[in-house]
């Protein structure tokens, strides 16, 4: 096989998340592309329909298999549906994920000590109690592949520190957490098991932070490459983990960041703009 070939999927069996839009939409198109069948998950199936669209564009087999993941029975049922409508699982990319949000529905950023504990509590159950329910209902069918790839989509914040984001980036941290336990678990199944931790990448969840001028140039001041991310930047990493071309590669984080996270000890000498969240510390 040719090296560029090992990054196909021809006939994998794919389910994601979060595809509805942003990051999750971008990984759906490009495993699309690269030949594998889909079931596309979001809590609608309204909402799908877009990513399923240009799925099928590709010649594919495009599933919905909608619900809301904020219940753990709910993710278990994903994950049954999508392995039956598509005759079992080979690749799971679990994108779907939140920030806490304003009452309008929002995602924000705010200090721990003026978090509610609801919001804490929504935070975990979408990110962090759905992933573990969602991987441990997808062992079977990815344990029955021969080709079986488990990446979730983390977070740079889940590896540096992340003030104002602090349950986000705990539940991002516990995907790496769960991601290392998993690759060392299951390697005896055969199953790899990754993280894909993005910087900050232009999508709705981000849309209070880019469209806001001084808080997106505060951010992207310290990004090393110095600009947002867009969400098809991700899907290339998301496809290398989950293809054959990464298949000596397992209980990995890969930061795709711009740079964001690594340190540059002072020495780059970057002029950054005042903080606008001063007034928040
Ligand atoms: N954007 C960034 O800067 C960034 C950086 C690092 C990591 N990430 C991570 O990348 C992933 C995707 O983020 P994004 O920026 O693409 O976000 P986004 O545009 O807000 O998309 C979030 C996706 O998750 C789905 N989702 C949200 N709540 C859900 C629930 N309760 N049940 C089922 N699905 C749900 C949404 O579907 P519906 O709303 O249609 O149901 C949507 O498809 C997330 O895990 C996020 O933490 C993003």
């Amino acid at each position: 096989m040719s090296t560029l070939a090992t990054f196909r999927l021809d006939g994998a069996r794919a389910l994601v998340t979060g595809a509805s839009r942003g990051i999750g939409q971008a990984v759906a198109l490009a495993l699309a592309e690269a030949g594998a069948e889909l079931a596309l998950s979001a809590r609608s199936a309204e909402a799908l329909k877009g990513t399923a669209e240009l799925a099928v564009e590709h010649g594919r087999t495009v599933v919905l298999v909608p619900g809301d993941l904020s219940t753990t029975a709910v993710a278990g049922q994903v994950v049954d549906q999508a392995a039956e409508a598509l005759g079992g699982l080979d690749v799971v990319v679990h994108t779907a994920g939140i920030l806490p949000a304003e009452p309008d529905g929002t995602p924000t950023m705010l200090p721990l000590q003026y978090l509610p504990q609801p919001a804490w509590d929504e935070v975990v159950a979408v990110n962090l109690n759905a992933t573990a329910a969602l991987c441990r209902q997808a062992f079977p069918y990815l344990a029955a592949s021969a080709r079986p790839s488990l990446l979730l989509v983390s977070s740079v914040a889940g590896v540096v520190g992340a003030p104002m984001m602090e349950a986000y980036a705990a539940t991002k941290a516990a995907q790496i957490s769960l991601v290392r336990s998993l690759a060392t678990g299951w390697a005896r199944h055969g199953i790899r098991v990754n993280a894909l931790c993005p910087g900050w990448t232009r999508t709705d969840m981000t849309s209070f932070a880019y469209d806001n001028g001084p808080v997106s140039d505060w951010l992207t001041a310290h990004v090393p490459l110095g600009r947002w991310a867009r969400p098809e930047e991700m899907a290339p990493a998301a496809l290398f983990l989950s293809s054959p071309a990464a298949g000596y590669l397992t209980g990995q984080a890969l930061l795709v960041d711009g740079g964001l996270s690594t340190p540059d000890g002072g020495l780059a000498g970057t002029p950054k703009p005042p903080s606008p969240f001063a007034a928040l510390a």
